[in-house]
């Protein structure tokens, strides 16, 4: 397509923008140092043929329908919640993610807060600061939680999810329970993991680790019912998204011991964290979403994102098409 114009609301890599400007499209960087809302976008993006656009950014009804021009929407992520998809069918508007670049790095950040949580890294590390390390003693704390052999719940068996099953599974012994929609989904051969009812994972495992995309179905899919089947000694993981859990709820859970600790990097209300869940440290880790942050990671998201415009500008179906 020729004379292809393109929105990037927010900074992305530079060699990513410049991919597209290579494929003859003109590129309008925003720039915005923070995510657009509906109407934002929809202004800034009046005219364009393609947008792209974080997970941050509310691609609404009013965006994708208020532009007849509009081909496009590359969101640079895996996960697409900030997008109206019947909206986009209703327009015609393709939308691509980026699967599959982020996997590992999501992954990886999802053990690293299961044994921060089970060996209460923060505070250990706190202690140390503090001068707070009088000496080694055997009943000395932070005292914490065994991984090795303790079974991890996977909520979602995708692709971040079997690879965070393979990492628990081959790495430290976990034996695999999970839910899946699909009765025998591929991601979970090799793992010797058993698929099994939420109500049952929930009470089974000493790990929980959610891997579920954010939609009206699994919105508080962990609230206090789910919590309250957890057991006293589990820790929760959510490297998803934010509103898959009912913070309040879980704030609760946390203070009154229904579940021993929690590992977050996304929040309901993202980026506020309530002063509830802040006031919960022991077992607690909390990151700033930094599921797909190493560098070459998020570079190669970006790229994915420029691969779809590019390929609108060639007049090729973009690959990683969620409409
Ligand atoms: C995604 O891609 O959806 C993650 O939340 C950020 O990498």
């Amino acid at each position: 397509m020729s004379g292809l114009t393109v929105l990037v609301t927010q900074p992305i890599h530079d060699e990513a923008v410049a991919a597209m400007r290579a494929a003859g499209a003109e590129v309008r960087c925003l720039n915005s140092p923070r995510p657009l809302d509906g109407a934002e976008l929809a202004s800034a993006g009046r005219g364009c043929h393609a947008l792209v656009t974080l997970l941050t950014d509310t691609v609404d009804r009013q965006v994708l329908t208020g532009n007849p021009a509009l081909r496009l929407v590359a969101n640079v992520a895996v996960g697409y919640d900030n997008i109206d998809l019947a909206a986009a069918r209703e327009a015609g508007v393709l939308v691509t993610n980026t699967p599959g670049v982020l996997t590992d790095a999501t992954a990886d950040l999802a053990m690293a807060l299961l044994l921060g949580c089970a060996r209460r890294l923060t505070e250990a590390d706190r202690m140390v600061r503090d001068g707070d390390f009088p000496t080694w003693t055997l009943l000395q704390e932070p005292m914490g939680l065994d991984v090795t052999g303790r079974t991890l719940g996977i909520v979602g068996m995708g692709r971040i999810g079997a690879a965070v099953a393979r990492r628990a599974r081959h790495g430290f012994g976990m034996p695999i329970v999970y839910t899946s929609r699909r009765e025998q989904p591929a991601e979970a051969a090799g793992l010797d993991a058993r698929r099994v009812e939420l109500e049952e994972l929930l009470a089974e495992a000493d790990f929980v680790s959610l891997h579920t995309p954010l939609s009206p179905d699994t919105h508080h899919l962990i609230d206090e019912r789910a919590l309250r089947l957890m057991k006293p000694t589990a820790v929760l993981i959510n490297t998803g998204r934010g509103p898959l859990v009912d913070e309040a709820a879980l704030a609760r859970a946390l203070a009154a011991g229904w579940i021993a600790g929690a590992g977050l990097d996304v929040f309901e209300f993202e980026p506020r964290v309530g002063p509830e869940l802040l006031a919960c440290r022991q077992r607690v880790v909390l990151a700033p979403h930094i599921g797909s942050a190493t560098d070459s990671t998020r570079r190669r998201m970006s790229g994915l994102a420029a691969g779809s415009v590019i390929a609108l500008a060639r007049g090729e179906q973009p690959v990683n098409r969620v409409v």
